[in-house]
C-alpha cells in the first residue's frame, strides 16, 4: 500500500538540502544585506553527515520514494559530494538522482559526479548579460562560469535543464536570449514565476511576470507545441520546438497556476528536518531520533505518519489570500 497524504497525494520525490550556504546572493533568495549580516547559518555539527543522509534516503525509498534531488543553498559547496551520490545511487527503488546548482563550480565537478551516479543537473541561470546577471546573483558572478559549468555537464553526459526566475523590471529583456542559448545546446529551459519564498526577499505580487506573458513573448520567436498536460507531480507546463529536438520551454507558474494538487515532494533540510511544503513554517525533526539510535522501521513509522497527516497546499491558499505565517528560507529547506 503506497503512502498517501490527506489529499491522496503519494510521496515520490525527496529534495535533500546538503548545505544552507551559497556563494551567490540572489536577491530573490538570499538578499546580501541579511545573509551577510544577521542570518544565522547552521552550525557544522548540526548538519547531517553522508551516512545519515543515506540512511534516511533508504527509509524514504522503502516507503515508495523514487526520486532524489540534491539541493541547498549551493550543494557544490559541500565537500566530497560524489561520495554521497555514490551511496545514494546504490539504494533500491531510487530511479533518478538530480541536483539543483548555480553551476559556478560545476565545471570541475561534473565528471566525478556523473561517474558517481548522478543522472541530471538543473542549473539556475537568469541572464546572459554580465551586468544583469551580476546584479541578480548579488556577488557580480559572471555568466561565463555558469556556461562553462553547463557545457561541462553536457560533455560529461549529465541530463541538463536550465531554470530562470523571471522578475519584473530585472531580466525581462534576457528571456529570448536565454531561450536561444538553451536551443543551441538542445536542452530544456523553464521560466519560473518569482515566488514569495521565505521572509526576506520583499516579494510583491507586482514583481511577478505571469507565465502567460513570457509565453506570448517567446511565441514570437519560437514554434512552441504543447507537450500535453503536466504529468502527475510535474511542476512545469512544457512546450517543444519540433525543429530542435531536446530543446523545450517550460513554465513553472506557482503564482498564477498553482500545482499543489498532485505535489509529491518532501524536503529534508541540511540539519535533518523534514518539510512537507516549500512554504512550511515548521519542520519535523528526524535527526534527533536518528542520532538517538531509532531503528529504520521506527524512522519509517515517523515518515509515514508525517506524510499521512499532510495537507499542505500553500500556493493555492496564496491565491485565496490566506498566506501569512512566517516561513523558512528556501536556501535552508531546499529548492
Ligand atoms: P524535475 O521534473 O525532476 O526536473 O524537477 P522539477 O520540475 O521539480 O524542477 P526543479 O527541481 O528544477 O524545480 C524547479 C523550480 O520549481 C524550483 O526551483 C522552484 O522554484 C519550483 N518548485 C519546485 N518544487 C516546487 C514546489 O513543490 N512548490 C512550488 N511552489 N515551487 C516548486
Ligand atoms: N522564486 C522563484 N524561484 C526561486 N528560486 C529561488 N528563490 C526563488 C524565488 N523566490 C529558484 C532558483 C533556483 C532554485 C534553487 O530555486 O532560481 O533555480
Ligand atoms: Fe544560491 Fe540558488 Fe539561492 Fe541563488 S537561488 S542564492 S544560487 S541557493
Ligand atoms: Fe507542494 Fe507546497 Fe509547492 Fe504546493 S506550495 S506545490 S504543496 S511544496
Amino acid at each position: 500500500m503506497k503512502v498517501q497524504d490527506m489529499l491522496k497525494r503519494p510521496m515520490r520525490d525527496l529534495r535533500i538540502s546538503v548545505t544552507d550556504r551559497c556563494n551567490f546572493r540572489c536577491r530573490y533568495c538570499m538578499p546580501i544585506e541579511i545573509f551577510d549580516s544577521t542570518y544565522e547559518y547552521l552550525p557544522r555539527e548540526g548538519i547531517l553527515n553522508f551516512d545519515e543522509i543515506e540512511r534516511f534516503a533508504e527509509v524514504f525509498a522503502g516507503q515508495g520514494g523514487q526520486k532524489l534531488r540534491i539541493t541547498g543553498g549551493e550543494p557544490l559547496l559541500r565537500r566530497d559530494l560524489p561520495i554521497l551520490i555514490e551511496k545514494l545511487s546504490s539504494i533500491d527503488g531510487i530511479q533518478d538522482i538530480a541536483m539543483t546548482t548555480n553551476a559556478s563550480l560545476l565545471a570541475k565537478h561534473a565528471e566525478p559526479l556523473r561517474a558517481a551516479g548522478l543522472d541530471r543537473v538543473t542549473v539556475s541561470l537568469d541572464a546572459l548579460d554580465e551586468e544583469v546577471f551580476g546584479a541578480m546573483n548579488g556577488v557580480g558572478a559572471k555568466p561565463q562560469r555558469v556556461i562553462d559549468g553547463i557545457d561541462a555537464a553536457i560533455d560529461a553526459g549529465l541530463g541538463v535543464k536550465i531554470n530562470s526566475v523571471v522578475q519584473k523590471g530585472t531580466n525581462e529583456g534576457e528571456l529570448i536570449g536565454l531561450a536561444h542559448f538553451a536551443r543551441e545546446r538542445r536542452v530544456p529551459i523553464r521560466y519560473i514565476e518569482y515566488m514569495d519564498t521565505g521572509n526576506t526577499n520583499g516579494w510583491k505580487l507586482d514583481h511577478v511576470v505571469p507565465s502567460a506573458e513570457v509565453h506570448a513573448q517567446l511565441a514570437q520567436h519560437f514554434t512552441l507545441e504543447s507537450v500535453g498536460n503536466p504529468k502527475l507531480g510535474e511542476t512545469a507546463q512544457r512546450f517543444a520546438d519540433p525543429s530542435a529536438p531536446g530543446f523545450e520551454v517550460g513554465f513553472i507558474s506557482s503564482v498564477t497556476k498553482p500545482f499543489c494538487r498532485d505535489c509529491n515532494r518532501m524536503r529534508l533540510s541540511a540539519d535533518g528536518h523534514l518539510y512537507t511544503c516549500l512554504f512550511a513554517s515548521e519542520g519535523y525533526d528526524m535527526k534527533s531520533p536518528m542520532r538517538a539510535g531509532e531503528s529504520n522501521a521506527e524512522l519509517a513509522d515517523r515518515l509515514v505518519s508525517l506524510w499521512g497527516g499532510r495537507h499542505d497546499r500553500y500556493s493555492e491558499l496564496r491565491s485565496e489570500g490566506k498566506a501569512g505565517e512566517p516561513k523558512k528560507e528556501m536556501s535552508y529547506l531546499g529548492g
